[in-house]
C-alpha cells in the first residue's frame, strides 16, 4: 500500500527496543521487560477476526462486510453453521446484496442461480444467459462455486478466519490457527454470572489507527476526561505510570501502575493480534469487569469496532431497566468514539501523506506498547500484503454505502438512542409524576 510506511518506525528508540536479546535472558530497556523466548507474536495479519455479535447474524439474512477492503458476506446455513464468502456471484461477477437466503440456500439477484451452502450451484434453471451457459446447464452448474473463508460461532460472536485467499473448498484452506486465545475463558475470565452490553461503531479512518488509540492510556485523562464516570480519569489529574509488558507468541500484555504508588494498579491492556483487545483491572479470574474491543478492518480508511462490556456488578434487571443502564452506556460508549473520531481521522490523513516524521515525534515511556504494535503491523503487512484489494478509486466506492451502519459515521443510531432515553425517561418517571399530580 503506498504511503503506508510509517517514518518513526526507522527512530532509535524505537530500534533499540527491538534489537536481539540473548537466547534465555530477561532484558530491561528503561521499564519494559523483554524476555527472549516470549519476544516475538507470531500472529500476523491473517487470522482470526470477530466480525459481529452472535445475535447479528439472523437466520435467513444476509449480512455484509468486507475485510482489508474484499467484500463478503455472512450467513448460517441450514444447519446453522456460519458461511462466509465472497460478495461476487461466480456467474458474471454481481454481488449478492440484495440476494437471498432461504434455507441455506442462496440466490444470487441478477439472474437467480441459487447455490447451496457448500456453495456449489444446484440450481441454474433460471439463468436465462443461454450464450454463457450453451445449454448445457448441468456441466456448467458443477463448475460455478461460491468462495468461502472459515468461519465460526464462539463467545456469542461470528468469527472469520481471514487468510490470503477464499477457497471454493474449505479444506484448501491450510494452518488455520487455534481460535482459543481470543476464547475469554483461555485467556482466564469467566463471564457466565456475568451481565454484558455492546456497541458497534463504524469510522472512516485507518484501522491499525484505532488500535493504536485503544492501546494508549495517556489520552483517556486528557480527551475522555469529562466523559469517563471514573473519579481517577479526568483532566485534571494528569498521571504518568510505570508499565510491566509481557510479550507471548498469541498476545502482549501491558500491566500500569502508578508512578507516585507503584503498587497500585491502574488498568491492564492486553493485545491479542490481529484485532483484539481486552481491558481490565487485577487478575482476570477476579476481575470484576472486562472491557473487549474487537477492530474489524473493513478497507481502506474504513473500520468497525465492536465493544463489549461484561460486568459482576448492577446485574439486577429490574434495577437496570429502572436506571436505563443500557441506553446511558450507549450514550457514553457513542460520545468516547465521537472524541476520538476528529483525531483519529486527521492523525490518519498525516500519517497516508507521509507528514509523520520520526525526527518530529518523540515518543514517551508510556508509548512503549504501541512501539510494539506498529513493529508488529509493519512486519505482518509485509510478509501477509493484506491490503492486494485496495479500493484506488474512491468514487467507485459502493460498499460505504451497504456497510457502514453504526454512529460517529451514520449518526441516526446515536439519534434513536437519545430519542429512547427521553420517551423512556418520560413513561417511567414523568408520566405517573404527572398523573399524580392531576389527581392530587
Ligand atoms: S451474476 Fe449471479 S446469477 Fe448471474
Ligand atoms: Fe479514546
Amino acid at each position: 500500500m503506498e504511503n503506508k510506511q510509517i517514518n518513526f518506525f526507522k527512530s532509535k528508540d524505537f530500534n533499540a527496543v527491538l534489537k536481539p536479546f540473548k537466547k534465555g535472558t530477561v532484558v530491561k530497556i528503561d521499564n519494559i521487560e523483554v524476555r527472549e523466548k516470549e519476544k516475538h507474536l507470531n500472529i500476523g495479519l491473517y487470522g482470526w477476526y470477530a466480525i459481529c455479535p452472535s445475535k447479528d447474524l439472523k437466520k435467513n439474512k444476509l449480512y455484509f462486510f468486507s475485510l482489508f477492503d474484499e467484500p463478503l458476506l455472512l450467513f448460517r446455513d441450514e444447519n446453522n453453521n456460519i458461511r462466509c464468502i465472497k460478495n461476487i456471484c461466480p456467474h458474471r461477477g454481481a454481488s449478492f446484496f440484495g440476494g437471498s437466503i432461504s434455507n441455506g440456500e442462496l440466490t444470487c439477484p441478477y439472474h437467480g442461480a441459487k447455490f447451496s451452502s457448500e456453495g456449489t450451484c444446484q440450481n441454474i434453471d433460471r439463468i436465462t444467459c443461454s450464450h454463457i451457459v450453451d445449454n448445457n446447464y448441468n456441466n456448467y452448474a458443477k463448475r460455478i462455486h461460491l468462495s468461502q473463508y472459515k468461519a465460526l460461532e464462539k463467545d456469542e460472536y461470528i468469527f472469520v478466519y481471514f487468510s490470503d485467499k477464499s477457497e471454493t473448498d474449505l479444506k484448501n484452506i491450510n494452518d488455520v490457527l487455534p481460535i482459543k486465545n481470543y476464547e475469554l475463558i483461555d485467556n482466564g475470565f469467566s463471564v457466565k454470572d456475568c451481565v454484558s452490553e455492546e456497541v458497534l461503531v463504524d469510522f472512516k479512518c485507518d484501522w491499525s489507527r484505532i488500535i493504536e488509540n485503544h492501546l494508549d492510556i495517556l489520552h483517556i485523562f486528557w480527551v475522555h476526561g469529562d466523559t469517563i464516570p471514573d473519579k481517577d480519569v479526568n483532566k485534571n489529574v494528569l498521571v504518568s505510570f510505570n508499565q510491566k509488558i509481557k510479550i507471548n507468541p498469541t498476545y502482549i500484555e501491558s500491566i500500569y501502575f502508578y508512578k507516585s504508588n507503584p503498587t497500585k494498579e491502574f488498568i491492564r491492556i492486553k493485545y491479542i493480534p490481529p484485532g483484539r483487545i481486552l481491558i481490565y483491572k487485577g487478575e482476570p479470574s477476579v476481575s470484576r469487569y472486562v472491557q473487549v474491543l474487537d477492530h474489524i478492518p473493513l478497507g481502506d480508511n474504513k473500520a468497525r469496532v465492536i465493544v463489549r462490556h461484561y460486568r459482576k456488578f448492577l446485574k439486577n434487571k429490574l434495577l437496570n431497566n429502572l436506571i436505563l443502564f443500557k441506553e446511558i452506556q450507549k450514550k457514553i460508549f457513542y460520545k468516547i468514539f465521537d472524541e476520538d473520531y476528529m483525531i483519529l481521522k486527521t492523525q490518519t490523513y498525516n500519517h497516508k501523506l507521509g507528514l509523520i516524521k520520526n525526527d518530529e515525534i518523540k515518543l514517551l515511556g508510556e508509548d512503549r506498547i504501541i512501539n510494539y504494535f506498529w513493529n508488529w503491523y509493519k512486519k505482518s503487512e509485509e510478509k501477509d500484503n493484506p491490503w492486494k484489494f485496495i479500493n484506488k478509486n474512491k468514487e467507485l466506492d459502493v460498499y460505504n454505502e451497504i456497510i457502514f451502519k453504526y454512529p460517529p459515521e451514520i449518526k441516526k443510531l446515536e439519534i434513536i438512542n437519545n430519542i429512547n432515553i427521553i420517551r423512556k425517561t418520560f413513561i417511567r418517571y414523568l408520566a405517573p409524576l404527572i398523573f399524580l399530580l392531576l389527581i392530587i
